[in-house]
Protein backbone atom coordinates (compact mmCIF):
# COMPACT_ATOMS: atom_id res chain seq x y z
CA UNK A 1 0.00 0.00 0.00
CA UNK A 2 1.63 3.37 -0.88
CA UNK A 3 0.94 5.84 1.43
CA UNK A 4 0.04 9.61 -0.01
CA UNK A 5 0.83 12.40 2.48
CA UNK A 6 1.14 16.24 2.13
CA UNK A 7 4.49 17.26 1.17
CA UNK A 8 6.71 19.84 2.04
CA UNK A 9 6.92 22.88 -0.40
CA UNK A 10 8.71 25.82 1.40
CA UNK A 11 11.96 26.13 3.26
CA UNK A 12 11.17 25.14 7.20
CA UNK A 13 12.60 27.83 9.18
CA UNK A 14 12.89 28.06 12.92
CA UNK A 15 9.38 29.93 13.24
CA UNK A 16 7.81 27.07 11.61
CA UNK A 17 9.28 24.53 14.23
CA UNK A 18 8.44 26.94 17.02
CA UNK A 19 4.84 27.21 15.78
CA UNK A 20 4.02 23.11 15.96
CA UNK A 21 4.47 23.48 19.61
CA UNK A 22 1.00 20.73 20.48
CA UNK A 23 0.40 20.33 16.86
CA UNK A 24 0.89 18.16 14.40
CA UNK A 25 3.96 16.30 15.39
CA UNK A 26 7.29 17.10 13.51
CA UNK A 27 9.15 14.24 11.64
CA UNK A 28 13.01 14.58 11.74
CA UNK A 29 15.03 11.85 10.61
CA UNK A 30 18.99 12.08 9.66
CA UNK A 31 21.12 11.75 6.60
CA UNK A 32 24.44 12.07 6.05
CA UNK A 33 24.76 12.78 2.14
CA UNK A 34 23.23 14.39 -0.43
CA UNK A 35 21.73 11.69 -2.16
CA UNK A 36 19.78 10.64 0.93
CA UNK A 37 18.72 13.92 2.30
CA UNK A 38 16.83 14.91 -1.45
CA UNK A 39 15.37 11.70 -0.84
CA UNK A 40 14.06 12.71 2.33
CA UNK A 41 13.06 16.29 1.48
CA UNK A 42 9.64 17.30 1.03
CA UNK A 43 8.86 14.48 3.94
CA UNK A 44 10.60 15.47 6.76
CA UNK A 45 10.32 18.57 8.17
CA UNK A 46 13.97 18.72 10.20
CA UNK A 47 17.09 16.67 9.11
CA UNK A 48 19.49 15.89 11.41
CA UNK A 49 23.10 15.38 10.23
CA UNK A 50 24.05 13.20 13.66
CA UNK A 51 27.34 12.91 15.21
CA UNK A 52 25.66 8.90 14.99
CA UNK A 53 26.91 8.71 11.34
CA UNK A 54 30.01 8.14 13.09
CA UNK A 55 29.19 4.46 14.35
CA UNK A 56 26.55 3.74 11.03
CA UNK A 57 28.47 5.41 8.55
CA UNK A 58 32.43 5.15 10.00
CA UNK A 59 32.45 2.11 11.38
CA UNK A 60 33.05 3.37 15.00
CA UNK A 61 31.92 1.87 18.77
CA UNK A 62 30.55 5.83 19.70
CA UNK A 63 30.07 8.72 18.16
CA UNK A 64 32.74 10.43 20.98
CA UNK A 65 35.66 9.93 17.54
CA UNK A 66 33.40 12.59 15.33
CA UNK A 67 35.14 15.85 14.84
CA UNK A 68 34.10 19.22 13.32
CA UNK A 69 35.88 18.49 9.68
CA UNK A 70 34.18 14.91 9.56
CA UNK A 71 30.64 16.86 10.78
CA UNK A 72 31.24 19.73 8.36
CA UNK A 73 31.63 17.22 5.21
CA UNK A 74 28.65 15.85 5.38
CA UNK A 75 26.93 18.90 6.53
CA UNK A 76 27.71 20.25 3.09
CA UNK A 77 26.20 17.20 1.37
CA UNK A 78 23.12 17.20 3.16
CA UNK A 79 22.68 20.49 2.37
CA UNK A 80 23.14 20.30 -1.60
CA UNK A 81 20.12 18.00 -1.09
CA UNK A 82 17.94 19.43 1.22
CA UNK A 83 15.59 22.12 -0.37
CA UNK A 84 12.96 22.50 1.95
CA UNK A 85 14.05 20.43 5.20
CA UNK A 86 15.52 22.41 7.96
CA UNK A 87 18.74 20.91 8.45
CA UNK A 88 20.30 21.06 11.72
CA UNK A 89 24.36 20.34 12.36
CA UNK A 90 24.93 17.70 15.36
CA UNK A 91 27.72 19.47 17.15
CA UNK A 92 30.47 16.86 17.95
CA UNK A 93 31.70 15.89 21.49
CA UNK A 94 34.32 18.37 22.79
CA UNK A 95 33.06 21.08 20.27
CA UNK A 96 31.18 23.06 22.54
CA UNK A 97 33.45 22.50 26.19
CA UNK A 98 33.70 26.27 27.02
CA UNK A 99 31.26 28.70 25.27
CA UNK A 100 33.83 30.27 23.45
CA UNK A 101 35.14 27.02 21.89
CA UNK A 102 30.92 26.57 21.34
CA UNK A 103 30.99 30.19 19.46
CA UNK A 104 34.03 29.25 17.32
CA UNK A 105 33.10 25.76 16.32
CA UNK A 106 29.15 27.15 15.26
CA UNK A 107 30.68 30.02 13.29
CA UNK A 108 32.35 27.73 11.25
CA UNK A 109 28.70 25.61 10.31
CA UNK A 110 27.21 28.55 9.75
CA UNK A 111 29.73 29.88 7.24
CA UNK A 112 31.23 26.54 5.88
CA UNK A 113 27.87 24.95 5.54
CA UNK A 114 23.65 26.14 4.97
CA UNK A 115 22.38 24.44 8.01
CA UNK A 116 20.53 26.56 9.93
CA UNK A 117 20.18 25.49 13.60
CA UNK A 118 23.02 23.27 15.54
CA UNK A 119 22.20 20.94 17.94
CA UNK A 120 24.16 20.36 21.39
CA UNK A 121 23.34 17.83 23.98
CA UNK A 122 23.46 18.23 28.28
CA UNK A 123 20.81 20.27 30.77
CA UNK A 124 21.51 23.21 32.47
CA UNK A 125 24.69 22.90 33.11
CA UNK A 126 25.16 23.10 29.17
CA UNK A 127 22.20 26.50 29.65
CA UNK A 128 25.26 29.05 29.53
CA UNK A 129 26.53 27.35 26.00
CA UNK A 130 23.22 27.70 24.73
CA UNK A 131 22.98 30.98 26.10
CA UNK A 132 26.19 32.01 24.37
CA UNK A 133 25.01 30.70 20.98
CA UNK A 134 21.57 31.99 20.90
CA UNK A 135 23.02 35.49 22.05
CA UNK A 136 25.42 35.32 18.97
CA UNK A 137 22.73 34.46 16.85
CA UNK A 138 23.10 30.80 16.18
CA UNK A 139 19.71 28.72 16.34
CA UNK A 140 19.96 25.65 18.74
CA UNK A 141 18.64 22.65 19.50
CA UNK A 142 19.05 20.91 22.86
CA UNK A 143 18.97 17.39 24.10
CA UNK A 144 18.55 15.41 27.13
CA UNK A 145 18.11 12.10 28.71
CA UNK A 146 20.23 9.47 27.14
CA UNK A 147 22.76 11.52 25.69
CA UNK A 148 24.94 9.16 23.28
CA UNK A 149 28.40 11.55 24.38
CA UNK A 150 27.88 11.09 28.16
CA UNK A 151 28.03 7.02 26.80
CA UNK A 152 31.73 6.34 28.39
CA UNK A 153 30.89 8.66 31.40
CA UNK A 154 28.11 6.46 32.16
CA UNK A 155 29.27 3.56 31.65
CA UNK A 156 26.38 2.74 29.12
CA UNK A 157 23.37 3.44 26.99
CA UNK A 158 20.85 4.06 30.15
CA UNK A 159 16.91 4.51 30.00
CA UNK A 160 16.56 7.76 32.18
CA UNK A 161 13.14 9.12 33.93
CA UNK A 162 12.50 5.95 35.79
CA UNK A 163 12.47 7.85 39.20
CA UNK A 164 10.36 10.88 40.30
CA UNK A 165 13.65 12.18 41.65
CA UNK A 166 14.84 11.71 37.40
CA UNK A 167 11.97 13.11 35.77
CA UNK A 168 11.89 16.01 37.69
CA UNK A 169 15.84 16.87 37.14
CA UNK A 170 15.18 16.05 33.49
CA UNK A 171 12.35 18.79 33.53
CA UNK A 172 14.45 21.58 35.69
CA UNK A 173 17.07 20.18 32.57
CA UNK A 174 14.85 21.20 29.62
CA UNK A 175 13.25 24.36 31.38
CA UNK A 176 16.57 25.74 31.53
CA UNK A 177 17.44 24.62 27.90
CA UNK A 178 14.55 26.78 27.12
CA UNK A 179 15.41 29.68 29.33
CA UNK A 180 18.96 29.60 27.23
CA UNK A 181 16.77 30.19 24.03
CA UNK A 182 17.25 26.98 22.31
CA UNK A 183 13.98 26.57 19.96
CA UNK A 184 13.48 22.85 19.95
CA UNK A 185 14.26 19.88 22.37
CA UNK A 186 15.78 15.93 21.29
CA UNK A 187 14.51 13.89 24.38
CA UNK A 188 16.07 10.41 23.91
CA UNK A 189 15.63 7.10 25.75
CA UNK A 190 13.10 8.39 28.92
CA UNK A 191 10.32 6.56 29.95
CA UNK A 192 7.13 8.21 28.60
CA UNK A 193 6.18 9.37 31.65
CA UNK A 194 9.31 11.48 31.73
CA UNK A 195 8.80 12.69 27.61
CA UNK A 196 5.60 13.77 28.79
CA UNK A 197 6.61 15.74 31.81
CA UNK A 198 9.09 17.70 30.00
CA UNK A 199 6.52 18.22 26.99
CA UNK A 200 4.55 19.59 29.50
CA UNK A 201 6.90 21.87 31.38
CA UNK A 202 8.57 23.38 28.46
CA UNK A 203 6.74 25.58 25.53
CA UNK A 204 9.20 24.54 22.67
CA UNK A 205 8.80 21.08 20.30
CA UNK A 206 10.50 18.14 21.83
CA UNK A 207 11.16 15.74 19.60
CA UNK A 208 11.73 11.92 20.75
CA UNK A 209 13.72 9.17 20.17
CA UNK A 210 12.79 6.29 22.17
CA UNK A 211 10.39 8.88 24.73
CA UNK A 212 7.22 7.35 23.19
CA UNK A 213 4.27 9.03 21.71
CA UNK A 214 3.86 12.05 23.39
CA UNK A 215 6.13 14.72 22.14
CA UNK A 216 5.57 17.09 19.67
CA UNK A 217 7.76 15.13 17.04
CA UNK A 218 10.10 12.09 16.44
CA UNK A 219 13.38 11.65 14.86
CA UNK A 220 15.19 8.20 14.36
CA UNK A 221 18.43 7.56 12.63
CA UNK A 222 18.06 6.56 8.77
CA UNK A 223 20.29 3.89 8.36
CA UNK A 224 17.82 2.19 12.11
CA UNK A 225 14.72 2.77 10.67
CA UNK A 226 15.12 1.56 7.35
CA UNK A 227 17.01 -1.49 8.23
CA UNK A 228 20.85 -1.33 7.16
CA UNK A 229 22.39 -0.71 10.52
CA UNK A 230 22.54 -4.54 11.93
CA UNK A 231 24.79 -4.11 14.86
CA UNK A 232 22.21 -3.73 17.25
CA UNK A 233 18.94 -2.65 17.33
CA UNK A 234 17.07 -0.21 20.07
CA UNK A 235 13.47 -1.13 21.31
CA UNK A 236 12.38 2.26 20.16
CA UNK A 237 13.50 1.36 16.61
CA UNK A 238 11.02 0.68 14.06
CA UNK A 239 12.11 -0.93 10.81
CA UNK A 240 9.77 0.73 7.89
CA UNK A 241 12.55 -1.54 5.45
CA UNK A 242 14.74 -4.22 5.51
CA UNK A 243 17.26 -2.12 3.42
CA UNK A 244 20.25 -4.38 4.62
CA UNK A 245 18.16 -7.78 3.23
CA UNK A 246 17.11 -5.86 -0.19
CA UNK A 247 20.67 -4.70 -0.31
CA UNK A 248 22.20 -8.24 -0.27
CA UNK A 249 19.58 -10.35 -2.86
CA UNK A 250 20.09 -7.22 -5.21
CA UNK A 251 24.20 -7.90 -5.04
CA UNK A 252 23.69 -11.78 -5.10
CA UNK A 253 21.24 -11.42 -8.69
CA UNK A 254 24.21 -9.40 -10.02
CA UNK A 255 26.92 -10.87 -8.91
CA UNK A 256 24.97 -14.05 -10.65
CA UNK A 257 24.46 -12.66 -13.65
CA UNK A 258 28.07 -11.34 -14.03
CA UNK A 259 29.28 -14.82 -13.38
CA UNK A 260 26.89 -16.00 -16.25
CA UNK A 261 27.46 -13.67 -18.38
CA UNK A 262 24.14 -12.43 -18.21
CA UNK A 263 24.90 -8.70 -17.74
CA UNK A 264 25.08 -6.59 -19.65
CA UNK A 265 22.68 -8.13 -21.90
CA UNK A 266 22.04 -6.02 -25.22
CA UNK A 267 19.65 -3.63 -23.58
CA UNK A 268 22.36 -2.21 -20.97
CA UNK A 269 25.00 -2.55 -24.10
CA UNK A 270 25.78 0.27 -26.52
O1 LIG B 1 23.42 11.63 16.29
C1 LIG B 1 22.21 11.41 16.17
O2 LIG B 1 21.75 10.80 15.20
C2 LIG B 1 21.31 11.91 17.21
C3 LIG B 1 19.92 11.38 17.23
C4 LIG B 1 19.93 10.03 17.83
C5 LIG B 1 18.97 12.30 17.91
O3 LIG B 1 21.72 12.67 18.05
Amino acid sequence: MSIQTEKIAEKVTVDRIRARKGKTPISMVTAYDALFAKLFDGYVEMILVGDSLNMSFAGRSDTLSATMDQMLYHTRAVCRGAKYAMVVFDMPFGSYITEEIAVENATRVYRETDAQAVKIEGGAERASIVEALTRNSVAVVGHVGLMPQFVRSEGGYKVHGKERSEIEKLVEDAKAIEAAGAFALVVEGVKPEAARAITEAVSIPTIGIGAGVDTDGQVLVWSDMFGFFEAFKPRFVKRYLNGAELIREALAEYVDEVRNRKFPDSEHTY
